[in-house]
């Protein structure tokens, strides 16, 4: 008798069924599903953990003049974030209230509601959202309708008599000012 005759033969591989095979074909492709839809909401929750403050700076609206006291007048400046492709849309409307003690108010145009642009109705006093007849007070604080709040308002200043916003990202329930 030869000596190879007697070597152990190597294991045998277990035979792969068809039912086997599926099922490891079900996980991978479950596996290449989870990363396609996981990996953008996982993108999306660590970008707004970890983003900073809207971006906005400080950007001239007009000469106080143009602001007579115990008006409220609109106002537009450029988003100073913008692309050349932006257009007239970096053109970012607001309402600027010159108090009766001279201060300011500047809001943003957008309603609280769902951000229809608000008129300003001098004649009542009152701000009023076309879309759904929100309406707020002078003071952009709210008087009736589906707005949860008042208006959004920017942070201002004056500076070598110029009023000034804090202007770029506009103002919205999580970035309030
Ligand atoms: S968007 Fe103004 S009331 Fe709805």
């Amino acid at each position: 008798m030869e000596e190879h005759e007697h070597e152990a033969l190597p294991p045998a591989v277990p035979p792969v069924n068809r039912r086997d095979f599926l099922f490891r074909l079900g996980l991978a492709l479950n596996t290449v599903a989870a990363a396609f839809v996981g990996i953008p909401v996982l993108g999306y929750v660590a970008s707004s953990m970890f983003k900073g403050k809207a971006q906005q700076a400080w950007v001239a609206l007009g000469n106080l003049d143009s602001f007579p006291t115990g008006e409220t007048r609109l106002a537009s400046y450029r988003n100073p974030f913008t692309t050349p492709w932006d257009g007239a849309t970096a053109d970012i409307p607001c309402w600027v209230r010159r108090k009766p003690d001279g201060g300011f108010q500047v809001f943003a145009i957008n309603c609280a509601h769902l951000g229809c642009p608000v008129r300003w109705f001098p004649q009542s006093g009152l701000f009023m959202c076309p879309c759904h007849g929100g309406v707020y007070y002078e003071d952009g604080s709210r008087a009736s309708g589906p707005p949860p709040r008042g208006l959004y308002q920017y942070e201002f200043r004056v500076r070598s008599g110029h009023l000034e916003v804090r202007g770029g990202e506009t103002p919205n329930l999580s970035e309030p000012v």
